[in-house]
């Protein structure tokens, strides 16, 4: 990341608020008046696997979706609440609003960022695009509704090496954003040209491939399970490299009994229902790093709690929760976005 980028990660990060604890009686009126609340206004909640347990196992007993990035796009487009209420961070809600401009898009806050989108602003990233006119756009899906506005295609981790590769048989060059990491890592496995921006993500970044090795030796057994957001050197020491969605399948699916696991910590609540019997172990982290505190958590998905998401729910005038995005900047982004639906169904992600 540039140090400007890193400036700015570092302030947001100082906004960031992360609820806390709360008792169980509390705790258990919240739940009854969300899940009441969403039957009431017609709305369904859509949580990505980072956030906290309560919110994740919240969204599966009403009915509404836990999932990767892809997937939340998807359900949200397609399911026929009238209102989205999307637990995950901002580019998230951004999307579902895009894809599902009729639909009412809340966020418990909208305040929950991330540090791809932060490290890639707009104007930037168009003089960027200016100077390689021959290469195809190829954002991730942790961009702002601007920067998607600006791409010839959208793409998630699950999906992003079939579609890099599908590009390259067709004689493209690709200018790959923000993330170098899963830029890096699709450029190798397709061997594609890819120009990359520098963009990284805070917690990621944070794994240590000489801490890993060191846990290997302790559970020489287990497999490592990494998202290609990791740093090179940690996806070197894979089994399986993959979306978060293929990271609980492969947990699932691998006859090991251990699993050490290089993603943010939400993920566990998931993986362990799909993999009942194994161990999972947090591959680790190690001291303080650039812009976060060294946790294997998301920051900016940690600020999702129940109260916030009870009182986006409780305020009907969306109390500055609710997901706009400028019709134009919505009708370019869309293009690409509907690219990514449309390949994501032609591959199994
Ligand atoms: P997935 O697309 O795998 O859900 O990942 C999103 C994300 O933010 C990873 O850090
Ligand atoms: Fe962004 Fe990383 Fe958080 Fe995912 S885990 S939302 S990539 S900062």
């Amino acid at each position: 990341m540039t140090a400007e980028a890193i400036e700015l990660v570092r302030q947001h990060l100082d906004r960031v608020s992360v609820p806390g604890a709360i008792d169980q009686s509390r705790r258990l009126e919240l739940r009854g008046r969300i899940a009441q609340l969403l039957k009431a206004r017609n709305a369904v909640l859509v949580a990505h696997y980072y956030t906290d347990p309560e919110i994740q196992s919240l969204a599966e007993e009403t009915g509404g979706c836990v999932s990767d990035s892809l997937e939340m796009a998807r359900f949200g487009k397609e399911h026929s609440a009238t209102t989205l209420v999307v637990a995950g961070v901002r580019f998230m809600g951004e999307t579902a609003k895009i894809l599902s401009p009729e639909k009412r898009v809340l966020m418990p806050t909208i305040e929950a960022t991330c540090s791809l989108d932060i490290g890639c602003p707009e104007d930037q990233f168009s003089a960027f695009c200016d100077q390689h006119p021959e290469r195809t756009v190829v954002v991730y899906a942790n961009t702002s509704a601007a920067v998607k506005a600006r791409a010839d295609w959208v793409v998630t981790s699950s999906i992003a090496v079939d579609l890099i590769d599908f590009l390259d048989k067709r004689g493209e060059k690709i200018l790959w954003a923000p993330d170098q990491h899963l830029g890096l890592y699709v450029q190798q496995k397709t061997g594609a040209d890819v120009l990359c921006w520098q963009g990284a993500c805070i917690v990621h970044e944070e794994f240590k491939a000489r801490a890993l090795l060191d846990l290997k030796k302790v559970y020489p057994d287990a497999a490592v399970l990494v998202h290609p957001e990791s740093p090179e050197a940690v996806v070197a020491i894979a089994d399986v490299v993959g979306s978060t969605s293929q990271l609980i399948r492969a947990a699932a699916e691998l006859p090991n009994k251990t699993m050490i696991v290089a993603t943010d910590r939400g993920i566990f609540y998931k993986m362990q229902q799909a993999a009942k019997d194994k161990v999972l172990i947090e591959a680790p982290t190690a001291g303080s790093g650039g812009t976060c505190r060294s946790c294997a958590h998301c920051p900016w998905m940690a600020m999702n709690g129940l109260e916030n998401l009870c009182h986006v729910l409780e305020d009907e005038s969306g109390a500055g929760q609710e997901i706009f995005v400028d019709t134009e900047t919505a009708r370019k982004a869309m293009i690409p976005l509907q690219r990514m639906l449309d390949f994501g169904r032609s591959v199994k992600s």
